[in-house]
C-alpha cells in the first residue's frame, strides 16, 4: 500500500480533476444532494462552507438562496478554481485559502456551518479543534452540517470501484488515526485519489460534546439507493448494500 501525502499536497496536485459543474463523482450522488436536504432552511442564511474545494457546495447553497456563503479550504489551487468559478459566473461567494483546524473563524457570525468531506483528512485532535471553532462561530441556535465516510466502510469492503480506501489489514479500532489512500470513481471512468485519516463513531460524537454542542444530533446513513442503480447499474450496482457516508447536523445551543 503507497503512502498518501498530505491533504494540502494532494489537492494541489489533483485539483483539475475535482472542478465540476453538475454532478459527476460517486458522491455528488450519494451525498451532497442529501446533505443539501439535512441544510434546509438554507434561504438568507449566512454560511461558512470548511473545505469548500472548488465550490461546489458553495455554490449550491447560494443557488438555494443562501444570503451569504463563504468558502475555505487549505488547498491554494482548489480556492483558484472557485474563484475562476466565481469569476464567469459571479453569485457573490468569497473564498479563502486557510487551514479549518488553526483559522480563526470568528465568533457568533453564521447561522450554518457545513463541512462536506473535510474530516476525514483531519487527524481526531484537528478534527475537535475544528468543531470546536464551528460552535464558536456559529450564532445562536446555528447549524453544523458535515459528510464524512462511514466510519465501517473502509473495513467492509475490498479496493475496487467505485469507492474504497485501501486499509489492508488494519482493525477498527487500532487505526485510529492512521491515513490511508483511496479512490472515488466519476461517471465518465476515470478516478480521483481520496484519503481517510480513520476515526471511530465515537470520535465524531465526542468531539461534538467536547466543543460544546448538547443537542440530539441527526444522523444519517447515506448509502447508493434502487433509483441510482435504475439510472446506472455498473456504476452505482457494487456499492448497494454498504453504508458508504454518514452526514451529521447537530444545532447549537
Ligand atoms: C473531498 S474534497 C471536498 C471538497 C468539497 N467540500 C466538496 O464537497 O466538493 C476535501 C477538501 O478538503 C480540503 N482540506 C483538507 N484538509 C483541510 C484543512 N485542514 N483545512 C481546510 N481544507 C482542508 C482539501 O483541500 C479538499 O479541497
Amino acid at each position: 500500500m503507497s503512502l498518501p501525502t498530505d491533504a494540502r499536497t494532494l489537492y494541489d496536485q489533483t485539483a483539475s480533476g475535482w472542478s465540476r459543474r453538475l454532478p459527476m463523482s460517486l458522491s455528488d450522488y450519494t451525498a451532497r444532494p442529501r446533505v443539501m436536504v439535512l441544510c434546509e432552511p438554507i434561504a438568507g442564511e449566512r454560511v461558512l462552507d470548511l473545505g469548500c474545494g472548488e465550490g461546489y457546495c458553495s455554490r449550491e447553497l447560494r443557488r438555494l438562496g443562501a444570503g451569504e456563503v463563504v468558502g475555505l479550504d487549505v488547498s491554494e489551487r482548489m480556492i483558484d478554481l472557485a474563484r475562476q468559478a466565481e469569476a464567469a459566473q459571479p453569485l457573490g461567494i468569497r473564498y479563502d485559502v486557510a487551514n479549518a483546524a488553526q483559522a480563526d473563524l470568528g465568533t457568533g457570525h453564521f447561522d450554518l456551518v457545513v463541512a462536506v468531506f473535510l474530516f476525514n483528512y483531519l487527524s481526531v485532535a484537528e478534527m475537535h479543534r475544528t468543531m470546536a471553532n464551528v460552535h464558536r462561530t456559529l450564532a445562536p441556535n446555528g447549524r453544523f452540517v458535515f459528510a464524512v465516510p462511514h466510519p465501517a466502510f473502509a473495513f467492509m469492503r475490498q479496493p475496487a470501484p467505485p469507492f474504497y480506501f485501501d486499509v489492508g489489514s488494519a482493525g477498527y479500532f487500532s487505526a485510529r488515526d492512521e491515513r490511508f489512500p483511496g479512490q472515488i470513481w466519476k461517471r465518465d471512468g476515470s478516478s480521483l485519489d481520496v484519503q481517510l485519516v480513520h476515526k471511530t463513531l465515537e470520535d465524531y460524537f465526542a468531539g461534538l460534546r467536547l466543543a460544546g454542542f448538547d443537542a440530539m444530533p441527526t444522523v444519517t446513513e447515506l448509502a447508493v439507493t434502487h433509483d441510482m442503480v435504475e439510472i446506472d447499474k455498473p456504476f452505482f450496482g457494487p456499492l448497494l448494500d454498504f453504508p458508504l457516508h454518514m452526514a451529521v447536523k447537530v444545532t447549537r445551543a
